[in-house]
């Protein structure tokens, strides 16, 4: 016996996913600065799907554009790919819409697979409390604990004082009192108008300047989320934010019964394996799509469990290929 199971799909390697976020990338950024976030987000959802159907996967996504009576692609429970791998998919076409509509910095392609079951089923209506961090602070954090408190014990992992951490939050009324307590602990902040997949993702990477997100979120955001942080090496700790009846009853249809629970990184993305972003616009993270004649220029991050490896890659898209062009490093 060779104790080779030739029936088994072959397992398609992350980088051959790369595609999905790269394509959705390139066509969404087309529409930079348009005022149009409905076109940036549709023309990298029908990128993502055109590139995830191309693919040897019997793939369902679990996290997409809504349920199937709100979206006519990517909905949650489509099936997608030639037949093979069996995977989950959580996509963000792009996490940051009106970022790609203004023309604004930080906005990302982002998509993530995981096994059966490999991401937590929750309703994407319902906003979460987050707390975010990279490996240097992993384990050290406590989403119950203070923001003071917390800062403290980041400035602690990272050797520094309070004042040299520099703590994300989504600018949002409803995080008044943070930001309020986060200055009176004397940390820097950063206060950003949308993405907080792309947020967390910069605090969990050294050399970017950031080391912590907070604030309240987007459900599913928090799930894509924790599946990258799982690769990169972070943490993300997340809280229900149950603002009435009716969140309870959301959570409920989703066999969500303790608003209280606290979910970590794992009860997030239980079975997390590749996650793939790619920049749209210029970020602290990643640089944005660069445009050139009959070409265009791609930044990613491929964050691969199985292999344990974390690439940056920088592609050069040839979009007519008969034209013989210089490649610039
Ligand atoms: P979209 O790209 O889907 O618009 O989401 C952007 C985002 O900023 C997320 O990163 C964040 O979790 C959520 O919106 C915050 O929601 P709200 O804008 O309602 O405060």
């Amino acid at each position: 016996m060779s104790g080779l199971d030739t029936d088994q799909p072959r397992r398609v390697r992350a980088t051959e996913f790369l595609p999905v976020t790269e394509q959705a990338a390139i066509s969404s950024a087309r529409w930079l600065g348009r005022g149009d976030d409905k076109s940036a987000d549709q023309a990298a959802v029908d990128a993502m799907r055109v590139a995830l159907n191309k693919l040897p996967i019997s793939g369902t996504v679990v996290i997409g554009e809504g349920q199937k009576d709100e979206a006519p692609e990517l909905y949650v429970g489509e099936e997608l790919g030639t037949g093979g791998m069996e995977c989950e998919i959580a996509v963000d076409p792009v996490e940051g819409t009106d970022l790609v509509a203004r023309g604004d910095s930080e906005a990302i392609a982002i998509c993530a697979i995981g096994e059966p079951d490999g991401f937590l089923a929750a309703p994407d209506v319902v906003y979460m409390d987050k707390i975010a961090v990279g490996a240097t602070a992993k384990g050290r954090i406590d989403i119950n604990a203070s923001i003071t408190d917390n800062l403290q014990m980041v400035a602690r992992c990272y050797g520094r004082q309070v004042r040299e951490i520099t703590a994300i939050v989504l600018d949002r009324p409803r995080h008044a009192d943070l930001i309020e307590e986060i200055r009176s602990a004397g940390a820097r902040i950063r206060l950003i108008p949308d993405g907080d997949i792309t947020a967390s993702l910069s605090a969990a990477v050294r050399g970017t300047g950031d080391h912590i997100y907070v604030g309240k979120g987007g459900t599913t955001e928090g799930v894509i989320t924790a599946a990258a942080l799982e690769c990169l090496g972070g943490e993300i700790q997340a809280k229900m934010w149950v603002r009435g009846e009716e969140d309870l009853e959301q959570m409920r249809r989703f066999g969500m019964d303790k608003p209280e629970q606290v979910y970590r990184t794992r009860d997030l993305a239980p079975g997390a394996r590749y996650v793939l972003a790619t920049g749209i616009t210029d970020g602290n993270l990643l640089k944005g799509v660069r445009f050139f004649a009959d070409g265009a220029r791609t930044h990613s991050l491929v964050m691969d469990m199985v292999t344990h490896t974390v690439r940056f890659i920088d592609t050069v898209h040839l979009l007519s290929p008969n034209l013989i062009r210089e490649i610039r490093l």
